[in-house]
């Protein structure tokens, strides 16, 4: 390797992970930031770390006469300082660079310059901080209004929402945004269905990557959950959806800005399916951390490499699903119970105590990696840590999680917390499993008797794997087939089980509309009155079985509903090492049952065998 040393502005949990992975390469780090154990300075002992402000013109000169390659945790950092070390330090590349990050620490700057190379963004325009001002905005963009302090903001600080025009209203937001001295800019509220997330890194020698979109969901502005990859919800989405907004994010950062690293996209989804850019930020971002444990490379790998002009790493997800829960300080007495009342040192230990219950709960889920930060103090909307759960599925990391998210809301003792959990939009609500990766439906309850073996099966030898039953008719409620098959994927189904009687067209009808597997149960309907009965399920053994070219349906026997379950198991056990290994435990006990019969069959003789 080569002894490049690095040097970072800025030691908090964005420093200690990027340390971290400095540490697997064994690449000397020098953290710059206040403290002799600020999180990053704890997990690389070295005595080359400064003890300073990252926004310190003299400290940030010291750092750089001490590294080859300079960087940054944070962008409220001082850039005429990183311009200084540019003209009199040539050989130490800074990234991101300096322009960079000068364009990026004002937001309005940001805005104006993605806009005018062509990225899409909501209407936003610069407003003094006067009520003339501010009311003429809210005339032009409407209200609710959202207005920002052009620099130092984030998590929520110097973000106001004005949701009304009348002057003790403006007054507020006013005093809240500095009272004048900050600048100010306005922003149309934009009405998103989604918030999403890329991480882009883009390589010295300009090539540019992105990790797959995630969803991000956010609870007072600050980060709270996310989930990746991301999922389509709604049928109306167009499934390339993901796609998109890993190219439009891409395309941001190729265009807009100069410099190695990685950058944090952060985007808003419409009704309407267009994506609209929130902000980027020129560096590792907490909703890429799940990339640590869920992706081949993580993004502070891959910004190590990038800065350092090595080879990047893989971008792709290793595993089904992950799932990223922030660990948020609350002590200031608002959300936690237990803190009313009562002086900060027991906040902080009301802090303590849930960071210790959710690291617990953590520590027993199968999948949970926890990441403390090793913050000394612990103050509202603090990031003091964060859990990732990896899992095979939607439905495993959801299941996994779920734990986590109650203790959170119980902890809190608000609704706030069930809201968090993102919620299945109504139009998803009557399946009776909320994320399953089977679905078994059947065109009429008088077929579950049939269907009903599939579900067993899986319940007794599978339970590992979700599932949901439900009643869907391709002639009856053609609607409701539409929006099943459509968003069946989107919920993290793997394959469909369609039990279908006479005409038999909900297999086929179904495997038309979604590119999930559909496997097909011909079932016999003659004990069901005035459904084409009497032909002892051979029509629509026929039917399923007769696919058009271009659309299959797999199709098991008549009334065969296990076959269809265990067909099922070994489509999903594709790639799966444990399922392979549960289904190979079913033949083997399978085997057992004959060698039982055979025995038996020894015994009494086959004359007296029944
Ligand atoms: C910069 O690098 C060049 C060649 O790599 C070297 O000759 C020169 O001395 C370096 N300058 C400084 C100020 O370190
Ligand atoms: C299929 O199942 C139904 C309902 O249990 C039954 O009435 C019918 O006889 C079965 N047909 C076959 C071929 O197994
Ligand atoms: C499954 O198929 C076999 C062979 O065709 C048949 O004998 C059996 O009755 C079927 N099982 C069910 C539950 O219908």
């Amino acid at each position: 390797m080569s002894p490049k040393v690095v040097g970072i502005l800025g030691g908090g949990q964005l420093g200690r992970m990027l340390a971290a992975s400095a540490s697997l390469l064994n690449i000397p780090v020098v953290v710059l930031d206040v403290g002799v154990d600020a999180p990053a300075k704890q997990i690389i002992a070295s005595s080359s770390h400064i003890d300073g402000s990252f926004r310190d013109k003299k400290k940030i000169a010291e750092l750089a006469k001490r590294v080859d390659v300079l960087t940054v945790e944070i962008e409220h950092v001082d850039v005429e300082a990183l311009e200084t070390v540019q003209e009199s330090h040539p050989n130490v590349s800074i990234h991101p660079s300096p322009s960079t990050i000068r364009l990026i620490q004002d937001k309005f700057s940001q805005k104006e310059h993605l806009s005018s190379v062509g990225c899409p963004l909501g209407p936003f325009q610069a407003v003094d901080a006067t009520p003339e001002a501010i009311t003429q905005a809210a005339k032009e963009l409407g209200l609710p209004l959202m207005l920002k302090s052009r620099t130092m903001a984030y998590d929520g600080r110097g973000n106001y929402l004005l949701r009304s025009l009348d002057s003790e209203s403006i007054a507020t937001a006013i005093k809240f945004l500095g009272s004048g001295s900050r600048k100010l800019y306005a922003e149309k509220w934009v009405p998103f269905v989604k918030e999403l997330a890329v991480m882009v890194v883009r390589g010295l020698d300009e090539t540019v990557a992105s990790y797959p979109a995630v969803e991000t969901i956010h609870r007072d502005n600050i980060c709270h959950l996310v989930w990746a990859p991301f999922r389509l919800s709604d049928i109306d989405q167009d499934p390339a959806l993901p796609t998109k907004a890993e190219r439009v994010a891409r395309e941001a950062v190729g265009k807009a800005f100069k410099g190695a690293g990685v950058f944090g996209v952060e985007m808003f989804l419409l009704n309407n399916g267009e994506i609209l850019i929130n902000e980027i930020a020129p560096r590792p971002h907490n909703s890429g951390h799940y990339t640590i444990e869920a992706c081949e490379s993580s993004q502070y790998d891959n910004h190590l490499r990038a800065i350092l002009g090595l080879p990047l790493g893989s971008t792709r997800i290793k595993v089904g699903a992950a799932g990223m829960l922030n660990i948020l300080g609350s002590s200031d007495g608002q959300s936690s119970k237990i803190s009313e009342s009562s002086s900060p040192s027991s906040s902080s230990f009301a802090d303590d105590l849930l960071i210790d219950k959710l690291t617990h709960i953590a520590l027993s889920t199968p999948g949970a990696s926890p990441h403390l930060y090793g913050k000394a103090q612990s103050r509202k909307g603090r990031k003091m840590g964060h859990i990732t759960i990896v899992g095979t599925s939607d439905a495993e990391v959801r299941e996994r999680m779920a734990p986590l998210l109650s203790c959170l809301s119980e902890f809190e003792g608000d609704v706030q917390g069930d809201q968090a959990s993102s919620p299945d939009p109504p139009h998803l609500l009557g399946y009776s499993h909320p994320h399953p990766v089977i679905s078994i439906i059947m065109g009429s309850d008088s077929d579950l008797p049939v269907l009903l073996p599939a579900a067993q099966i899986l319940t007794k030898h599978f339970p590992s794997i979700p599932f949901e039953v439900t009643l869907i008719s391709a002639h009856r409620t053609p609607l409701r087939l539409v929006n099943f098959a459509k968003s069946a994927a989107g919920r993290g189904v793997k394959v469909i089980i369609a039990g279908a009687g006479g005409a038999a067209h909900l297999p086929g009808m179904v495997a038309s509309l979604t590119g999930v597997p559909v496997v097909g149960v011909p079932v016999d309907s003659k004990s069901v009155s005035g459904s084409g009965g009497g032909l002892g399920g051979v029509d629509a053994m026929w039917s399923i079985l007769q696919m058009p070219r271009g659309i299959p349906v797999a199709t098991v026997a008549i009334n065969n509903s296990t076959n269809a379950a265990l067909l099922a198991v070994r489509i999903i056990s594709a790639g799966k090492p444990q399922l392979v290994i549960q289904m190979e435990e079913y033949l083997r006990r399978l085997g057992e049952e004959v060698e039982t019969k055979v025995d038996v069959m020894n015994r009494v003789g086959w004359a007296g065998y029944k």
